[in-house]
């Protein structure tokens, strides 16, 4: 740092180092090369790479904006409450024994990442007896460590996930890594399509991830950030947070609205509480409402309006289904295709685990040397893990991706 004549507070304090996915998609806006090609942030591209405005959205916002007794009042502490009831209802089902007990209840927040943060505050400040140890997958998305540390929690441990040899779960790996846990831990598990590995465990697999949290007293803090992207239903992809409910496990479930309705930069989210005490809900929304004072005393309106209005509209709610099976079967046939295409040019290794994944994601097992070769060399921007976003890929682009990549693992090894 250049030495100034006025001292500064600040003279001490060093850099903390880009946050990749961000950094990395500047690295792309700035490229000139018109092949470029971005597979990096986490957001749904059309054929032609193009964001993509759900046309669902767009008519429940104009009849919002329209509305001549819309105005830009605060809402509540705890967020608009047709919202979090909707989004609490889609996530557990109308008919779960949580929602008709009125056992299950939301908190607005600012996106997924806003409701991890309220979740870390509150198990950090208000749940008794946590040990302030909590569990993350390896890998996760990386901010699942900065949100707890952030919040107060003292130890981050990872569990096995992955399993890099056979390109899938490591289900023995994660169950005995929870077994070992401190009782009253915290474990953050993907509900669908785990980012970075677009791979979930199977229904027979979750029961055993159950068995293990019940058993050892784990509290359960769920990511839903891509629910309908897995399987292209949102019910069936809310099959394993509902499986913790039937067996009566309390736990706490971020939402993200910014992925499955394409609402990004409106922050949408919410935090679904679900207790086996629907006596405690008064509490709890009292104490919430400290958590969400504290921190940023009221969400923004804008989106949340625009979510409830589709959800609690039976004909804009199947439209929006509809939006979500183009989605996800976009992201579907780029892996197929890209697979194809590997496959055809005699790729080294097997690329089978593309369309074995599910989601947004594919990791492709690609070394971070071969990352930077095709960031360096191809003009295709990938996070160093290997993690690609299949929407990046289009039919246009896919000869340059498939070729690039064949290149990067016949030539480098490492
Ligand atoms: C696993 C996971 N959780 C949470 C989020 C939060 O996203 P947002 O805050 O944009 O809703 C993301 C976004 O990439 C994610 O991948």
């Amino acid at each position: 740092m250049a030495a100034s004549a006025t001292p500064s507070w600040f003279d001490e304090i060093g850099a903390q180092p880009p946050i990749e996915v961000f950094e990395m998609n500047k690295a792309f806006l700035d490229d000139t090369d018109p092949i470029k090609v971005s597979l990096g942030i986490g957001a749904f591209r059309t054929e032609e790479g193009k964001p993509w405005v759900l046309p669902v959205v767009k008519q429940a916002e104009k009849a919002i904006v329209e509305d001549p007794a819309m105005n830009f009042e605060y809402l509540p502490i705890l967020g608009l409450e047709s919202f979090t009831n909707a989004a609490t209802r889609m996530l557990v089902g109308a008919d779960s024994a949580a929602w008709q007990e009125k056992r299950a209840f939301g908190v607005q927040s600012i996106s997924g990442t806003g409701a991890l943060r309220i979740a870390a505050d509150f198990l950090s400040t208000v749940v008794p007896n946590i040990t302030k140890i909590v569990y993350i997958s390896n890998p996760t998305w990386e901010n699942h460590r900065l949100l707890f540390l952030l919040a107060g929690f003292n130890e981050v441990r990872e569990y096995r996930y992955w399993d890099a040899q056979k390109r899938g779960l490591d289900l023995q790996g994660l169950v005995e890594d929870l077994h070992a846990a401190p009782e009253r831990s915290v474990v953050i598990l993907h509900a669908c399509a785990h980012n970075p590995t677009g791979v979930d465990p199977t229904q027979e697999q979750w029961k055993k991830i159950v068995e293990v949290v019940k058993e050892r007293k784990l509290f359960p803090v769920l990511d839903s950030a891509y629910q309908g992207f897995a399987s292209g239903d949102p019910d069936a992809d809310a099959w394993a947070v509902r499986y913790f409910v039937s067996q009566g496990v309390e736990f706490v479930c971020a939402q993200s609205f910014a992925k499955n309705f394409g609402l990004y930069n409106q922050r949408v989210g919410n935090l679904t509480v679900v207790t086996n005490n629907a006596a405690t809900i008064p509490n709890l929304k009292s104490q919430l409402t400290i958590v969400v004072r504290g921190n940023y005393s009221n969400p923004p309106a804008h989106g949340a309006r625009i979510v409830s209005a589709v959800l609690n509209d039976p004909t804009l709610t199947e439209q929006w289904k509809g939006h979500i099976q183009t989605m996800s079967g976009r992201m579907k046939a780029m892996r197929g295709l890209l697979r194809e295409k590997l496959e055809a040019l005699k790729t080294p290794g097997s690329w089978k685990h593309l369309t074995d994944q599910i989601g947004m994601f594919a990791y492709t097992g690609l070394t971070v040397k071969q990352c930077q070769f095709l960031i360096d060399r191809h003009h295709i921007y990938l996070l160093k893990s290997g993690r690609i976003n299949v929407c990046g890929i289009s039919p246009k682009n896919v000869d340059h991706v498939s070729k690039a990549i064949y290149e990067a693992v016949t030539t480098i090894q490492e």
